[in-house]
């Protein structure tokens, strides 16, 4: 999402302006292009060559002054920007802007904006309370600004109250967020199954299996990073919810239906990599299981296939993206899948070759498009897969 993205990050002077330096560190380490223009106060609280050595660029201090890069920075850090982002602002800026004042770079070049533009106040409590504040920011917001609140904390005055720099991590999100809707499947709602199902024995155990949801995850990522609206239906995972993707925690299989079958009518693409439970407990039982024989024999029943019966029920326009574990003849075994599920695309992973399949952060997948095309990738980062299985259903909808 944020590789090669160029980011303009104004800085203003606050005690939380030390805070930017991690912020302009964090993007510049997923890839963005990060321009930094500090205000004359901000160079008060933090020396513009750290920002430099951060981002590995020239920092802008001066509306007057050119650099080797950019002719006219107020001009140039504001038309290249996919993203402005002010963290912190204080209260003057805010004041600035509201009313339409450009005295100095970050003013004037946030002015002469036209990408989206984050502020990310901080201040003294009484200071963020203050009417005149608000009021600023609440016209800010009416113009089409985006805010991240500052947090409610101790503040650098030793009093306790809100004006403390939004975690890096919240600002993080917002930027994401922002970027979004901005890529090539914005147009698209795309649902995404992640993660291994658990089928219940007894109110402590249950039956489940390898998976991660690493895989399942990172395409609900690429496809928000590309503009759609992503809805993830996840079984059980020690993975954080993506930003900004509208994540619906799941158990069973059953449970894991249900959640597919009501936001299947929203959906343009569906693409299952769950590692769904093929089988459950006839019986769960009511109370923990007493060890008391020498062996346990549980009865399984069969699930229903979710995959399949979104197939029988497939919608004109929708693209439907299944994915075969197998462990042996993958090609063979991914075809019948592919046609007795009723599949655009078919995306096989062989889970005994070592870096693909459950639990690594990379994968060896094969492509097999429904006309009968398949593609071989090499390994790579999941994410990266990610992306190639999405180029493929654009390349499938486009040639519809
Ligand atoms: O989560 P990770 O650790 O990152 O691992 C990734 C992965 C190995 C889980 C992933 O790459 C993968 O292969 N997912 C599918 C695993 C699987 O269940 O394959 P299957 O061949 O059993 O199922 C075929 C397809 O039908 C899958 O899209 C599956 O989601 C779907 N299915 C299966 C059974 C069922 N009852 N309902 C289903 O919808």
């Amino acid at each position: 999402m944020l590789e090669g993205r160029f980011i303009t990050l104004g800085v203003t002077g606050g005690i939380a302006a030390y805070k930017a330096a991690e912020l302009a560190s964090r993007l510049n380490g997923r890839g963005a292009a990060v321009h930094v223009i500090m205000t004359r106060s901000a160079g008060e609280f933090i020396r513009p060559l750290t920002f430099e050595a951060l981002t590995g660029n020239p920092v802008y201090t001066d509306l007057f002054s050119a650099s080797h890069l950019f002719r006219m920075p107020h001009i140039d850090l504001a038309g290249r920007a996919d993203v402005m982002v002010v963290a912190p602002a204080t209260a003057n800026l805010l004041g600035k802007l509201a009313h339409g004042m450009a005295d100095d770079l970050l003013s004037t070049a946030v002015l002469a904006a036209t990408c989206p533009v984050l502020i990310c106040p901080a201040m003294n409590m009484n200071m963020y309370a203050n009417q005149v504040v608000k009021d600023n920011i609440a016209r800010l917001a009416q113009y089409g600004y985006h805010f991240v609140e500052p947090e409610v904390g101790r503040m650098a005055c030793g009093h306790f109250g809100q004006g403390r720099l939004a975690e890096t991590e919240t600002i993080m999100g917002a930027i994401t967020t922002l970027l979004a809707g901005q890529g090539d499947m914005k147009d698209l709602t795309v649902l995404v199954t992640a993660g291994g199902t658990r089928e219940p024995i007894d109110p402590v155990r249950f039956v489940t299996n390898r998976s991660s949801g690493k895989m399942g995850y990172a395409l609900a990522e690429a496809a928000f990073s590309r503009g759609a609206r992503v809805i993830l239906v996840s079984a059980p995972t020690c993975l954080p919810g993506p930003a900004g993707v509208e994540t619906v925690l799941v158990e069973s299989a059953g449970e894991m239906r249900e959640a597919v079958m009501r936001f299947y009518p929203e959906a343009d693409v569906v693409i299952k990599a769950a590692a769904v439970a093929d089988y459950r407990c006839a019986r769960v039982a009511e109370q923990k299981i007493k060890k008391d024989g020498e062996t346990l024999i549980l009865e399984l029943v069969k699930n229903p296939d979710i995959l399949a019966e979104l197939g029988r029920n497939k919608r004109e326009g929708v693209t439907l993206v299944g994915f075969a574990a197998e462990t042996r003849d993958l090609e063979e075994n991914a075809r019948q899948k592919l046609d007795k599920k009723n599949l655009d695309l078919l995306v096989a992973n062989d889970v005994t070759e070592p870096g693909a399949g459950f639990g690594t952060d990379t994968n060896i997948v094969k492509l097999i498009y429904s006309g009968g095309r398949a593609e071989d990738l090499p390994l790579m980062e999941k994410s990266l897969v990610a992306h190639r299985i999405l180029d493929a259903v654009l390349e499938i909808r486009q040639n519809r």
